[in-house]
């Protein structure tokens, strides 16, 4: 891959200079969903699927975009002097995005860049193929301008930074933390309230991880995120006015249970309770990992899936399907959207003898029932965001 990616730059750039490879993984969540930007916990990890980019320094101001997924484009050209938002720009609006974030920390920029780009997280599959550009972008940059003092939760910070201001996603920091800190078989236990965090182990025993790309996604997406995120917020307002919490993530289900009334209206007592909830839920779900517990961990994502179904709203009738046909077949230890949601990937945890039946079984009744296939990944668990030497 790195060697073929070399050649590709040379071919599109030309030869010679200080060339640099990097590697920043996409993300899988296995529990705590829509709880990142509500003061919760998450418990994602890497994988190995993810984003690669080569970078080379020019001598002018210039910055060129090439990427392999998109080669029918060719080389898209703008400047330091350039990075602003621009529908035009497609998908270089992300790594401008994390020059524009640097700036704004303070940084400048004494020469333009050539950047060769290639991911092979499948398109449009909510593994977080954005995130991993931006903490790749922000690597690259770090290490090409020998910016020592950030560090890895910084270049997670500012790809969040540039997508919330750039790119005009609201998201919360769970993805380009998991890009950015991921670690080779362990999920990530991110309080996200403080950013403290913690590597747990993922040992599922005779099991694996299995993601199902639905292979659709709602055209709402963007704007169905924003108003959940409203809603939360004005589930928060009201209930600060009865109990002293900074953030939903504060609450414990008997408290929420206590003062829920103060919610007015009935969509946003039931967005706040999944976050709630959902909170709780990964709190336990952690713990039951570390004892071993890889059935309690499984009943919990399936719980999280139907609170993430009925009171948050995020699902879709063909993630539904999935996680239906999942939930019936024997050696299915748990199975739930993961994600932000309206379509994209669904995460389960499989034994290693059912594999095969799983994907048999759902890749054909899923067909049936929506007409197109859907993809299966067994996945392994990666490291975060690295230089390849
Ligand atoms: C998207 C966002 C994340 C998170 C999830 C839902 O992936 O980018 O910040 O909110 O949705 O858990």
């Amino acid at each position: 891959m790195e060697k073929q990616l070399l050649e590709k730059f040379s071919e599109v750039y030309g030869e010679g200079g200080d060339i640099r490879e990097y590697f920043a993984p996409g993300r899988v969540n296995l529990i705590g969903e829509h709880t990142d930007y509500n003061g919760g916990h998450v418990f994602p990890c890497a994988l190995t699927l993810g984003t690669y980019g080569l970078a080379r320094k020019r001598q002018d101001r210039k910055l060129r975009f090439y990427s392999v997924n998109f080669s029918r484009l060719g080389v898209l050209e703008s400047s330091l002097d350039a990075l602003v938002p621009d529908e035009k720009a497609g998908w270089t609006n992300y790594p401008k995005g994390v020059m524009w974030a640097f700036e704004k920390r303070g940084y400048t920029f004494d020469s333009g860049v050539d950047f060769l780009i290639y991911g092979n997280i499948p398109n449009g599959s909510g593994l977080s193929s954005s995130a991993s550009l931006e903490v790749l972008t922000g690597l690259m940059l770090k290490d090409i301008y020998g910016i020592e003092e950030l560090t890895m939760q910084d270049l997670a910070l500012i790809g969040q930074y540039s997508e919330n201001n750039f790119n005009g996603m609201n998201c919360g920091i769970m993805d380009q933390f998991a890009s950015a800190m991921g670690k080779k078989d362990c999920a990530i236990f991110l309080d996200t309230s403080t950013l403290e965090y913690e590597y747990a182990p993922v040992k599922l025993k005779d099991a694996r991880i299995v993601i199902t790309n639905s292979k659709v996604k709602h055209s709402l997406v963007g704007s169905a995120y924003n108003d959940r995120r409203n809603e939360c917020e004005t589930a928060l307002k009201e209930l600060q006015k009865v109990v002293d919490i900074k953030a939903l993530g504060d609450l414990s289900e008997e408290e929420f249970e206590a003062h829920k009334d103060a919610i007015s209206s009935e969509i946003c007592r039931r967005r706040a309770k999944h976050a709630v909830y959902e909170n709780q839920r990964t709190i336990r779900a952690v713990k039951a990992l570390k004892e071993d517990n890889v059935e309690e961990f499984g009943r919990l994502m399936n719980a999280s899936h139907v609170s993430l179904r009925d009171d948050y709203e995020v699902s879709c009738g063909e993630i539904d399907i999935l996680v239906d046909l999942a939930w019936k077949i024997p050696g299915v230890i748990g199975s739930r959207i993961t994600g932000g949601g309206f379509g994209g990937c669904t995460v389960s945890i499989v034994k290693n003898d059912a594999v095969d039946t799983f994907i048999e079984t759902i890749g054909e009744k899923y067909k049936e029932a929506v007409g197109h296939e859907a993809e299966f990944y067994v996945v392994d668990i990666g490291d975060g965001a690295h230089k390849i030497a």
